[in-house]
């Protein structure tokens, strides 16, 4: 039934360090009535709406479906008792909406992410044997002045007080699959129709909260130069750079203005429909990284997020 991430709206207490966190990071704003809004360059999708509030809080995640899947997923809710709500935020969009079991707002709307903007060509490599970039350089002087370009937001981490619980909504309800998890500590879940090993995923905590955004961005190159950007900017480094297990894509993330984390990742896996694939259950360490240039923080795995 959930087919893709759409974006997600959070509530800050001010909007401007919003803004410039977010257009360091890449993104770029428009206001959205008393709203900000960002999108990744040149792609026709929100990602992120910040709205005015007295404490940060992740305040609702927009899912992708097609007809037949929010037919699907009407009766599904039905089924579970899940009531529809009216749309507890002044946004301008449809959709339904309605609240996970810990009391997160979902939107599901009838609709196909828009394509990334700009060329999303990979980079030609040359790995040994396979030798593609033949009298050419892959840097020259003006790589230096490269910005990281997120393509679109791949995923989020949510806390949850019960990840066995949250998962089994978003598989049994809303129709996603488990891709990998650790014990009931973390939980990774692809879309209804495959793509990205994941969308969405949760971790263990106290309540819920946003643990990090992810943004995609074409190489390697523009993981760090977009993380080195926004500690020269003066932001918070966490943890990276780095290759997951979950996923095995490359990753660094940094702290966002209210603790939470925002990740740059390149070359994720890729699950198609109907693939027989067998998720890992492994001790927290052993699925969240292959290597990584400095250990996690301690405060990695932190909810920073007040409870309501
Ligand atoms: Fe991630």
């Amino acid at each position: 039934m959930i087919r893709s991430l759409l974006h997600i709206g959070m509530t800050v207490p001010d909007l401007e360090i919003g803004r410039a966190f977010y257009e360091t990071f890449g993104l770029e704003m428009r206001a959205s009535g008393n709203d900000y809004v960002f999108r990744c360059p040149g792609r026709d999708q929100d990602q992120i709406r910040l709205m005015q509030g007295s404490k940060k809080k992740l305040s609702y995640t927009a899912l992708g479906t097609n007809e037949a899947g929010m037919e699907q997923l009407l009766r599904k809710l039905r089924e579970a008792n899940v009531s529809l709500q009216p749309p507890p935020f002044d946004v301008p969009f449809g959709g339904i909406w309605f609240q996970d079991p810990h009391g997160d707002w979902l939107n599901v709307q009838v609709a196909e992410p828009a394509p990334a903007g700009g060329s999303v060509l990979p980079p030609e490599i040359n790995a040994h044997g396979r030798y593609r970039r033949i009298g050419k350089r892959a840097c020259d002087i003006s790589t230096r002045a490269k910005k990281a370009r997120p393509l679109r937001l791949g995923h989020l981490i949510k806390f949850s007080p019960d990840v066995p619980a949250s998962t089994a909504f978003y598989t049994d309800v809303l129709g996603m699959l488990v891709s990998d998890k650790s014990l009931d500590i973390l939980a990774f879940l692809r879309g209804a129709a495959g793509g990205d090993h994941h969308m969405v995923a949760f971790a263990k905590s106290t309540h819920t909260g946003l643990h990090h955004l992810s943004f995609e961005v074409a190489d390697l190159d523009e993981i760090e130069i977009g993380a080195q950007t926004m500690i020269r900017a003066g932001y918070q480094d966490s943890f990276g750079l780095g290759r997951h297990v979950g996923g095995s894509n490359y990753f660094h993330y940094l702290r966002d203005p209210w603790g939470s984390l925002i990740e740059y990742f390149w070359d994720i896996d890729v699950i198609p429909e109907g693939a027989d694939w067998e998720p890992i259950d492994a001790a927290p360490h052993e699925v969240m990284f292959v290597w990584a240039t400095t250990p996690p923080p301690d405060d990695f795995v932190l909810n920073f997020e007040a409870r309501d």
